[in-house]
């Protein structure tokens, strides 16, 4: 038996309470997102994020850029926008096209407004244990994970995934809880035996179904990561055959993608909380 981690009721209590927050408020928290180009799986994240955060009460206002703009035009929006009181937030969504320079443009926002929690100064308060702005998937990670309510000491972790900027709060925060935690890309030699040796498995591969049961540990906690589209329907990294092996999984849809909506509006609201002590 699997039990499936139910990441849009988790989500639902945050966005409850995050509702609530914003009610209490004398001025509603601003978010400013910044849409660049026309990939169309960043558009419907853009607005699928936009509408919960106009829900709960979140002003938003959205910077869209064509693929033709310059790294200098989004950097001199990001400046001004850090001048203003009225937004505290700032979401660039990613990926950028090729020609954006990524890390000037997440360099070139307030630390404090950078609610996806990229930027290289959240980066390093993670690392040193003085959090800030922690990114919103590696929250909704370990949410999910606690939701499982599986003792997570002595307990291993593996990550399978692209991208070290995902990986490495999560890795953090998994070290913390007392789980050593391994990130592995794609296409490691041996995936396979290295993937069944954990007892908590992390996928964010973006490949429809590459995680089959015969890769996964029998009773593992499994988080699925991944978004992918196969034949017009919304998909997981993980495979259809590891429920009913997994102990646990996080599925696609309604797993993690929910959760971290929702992690990205607390963050807007801590965001603002962190500004106004500053401003203080
Ligand atoms: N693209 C895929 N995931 C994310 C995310 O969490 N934040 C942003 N800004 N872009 C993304």
């Amino acid at each position: 038996m699997t039990e499936i981690l139910n990441g849009k009721v988790l989500a639902k209590t945050i966005h409850g309470k995050a509702k609530q927050r914003v009610e209490g408020m004398e001025f509603p928290p601003g978010l400013a997102v910044i849409l660049i180009g026309k990939n169309s799986a960043s558009r419907l994240y853009v607005k699928l994020k936009e509408t919960a955060a106009r829900d709960v009460g979140i002003y938003v206002e959205r910077h869209a850029y064509s693929s033709k703009a310059t790294t200098e035009e989004v950097v001199e929006k990001i400046h001004e926008i850090n001048e203003r009181n009225d937004i505290h937030g700032i979401l660039v969504q990613l990926p950028l096209p090729k020609h954006f320079d990524t890390n000037a443009i997440i360099g070139a926002m307030n630390p404090n407004k950078d609610v996806d929690g990229f930027h290289i100064e959240n980066r390093k308060a993670l690392i040193a244990h003085t959090p800030n702005i922690v990114p919103p998937i590696a929250l909704s990670l370990m949410r999910l994970l606690q939701a499982s309510h599986v003792p997570l000491k002595g307990k291993t972790a593996v990550i399978v995934g692209n991208s070290t900027i995902f990986a490495e709060p999560l890795i953090e925060l998994l070290r913390d809880a007392g789980v050593p935690a391994t990130f592995i890309p794609k296409h490691t030699e041996g995936l396979a035996a290295i993937t069944r040796a954990a007892d908590i498995l992390i996928v964010a591969i973006g490949s429809a179904h590459c995680i089959t049961a015969d890769m996964v540990k029998p009773s593992a906690v499994v988080l699925d990561v991944g978004a992918n589209k196969l034949n017009g329907v919304t998909v997981g990294d993980v495979a259809p055959n590891v429920i009913g092996h997994a102990g646990f999984l996080s599925p696609v849809p309604g797993g993690a993608g929910p959760l971290t909506v929702e992690y990205l509006l607390f963050n807007v609201i801590k965001a603002k909380e962190i500004q106004e002590r500053e401003r203080e």
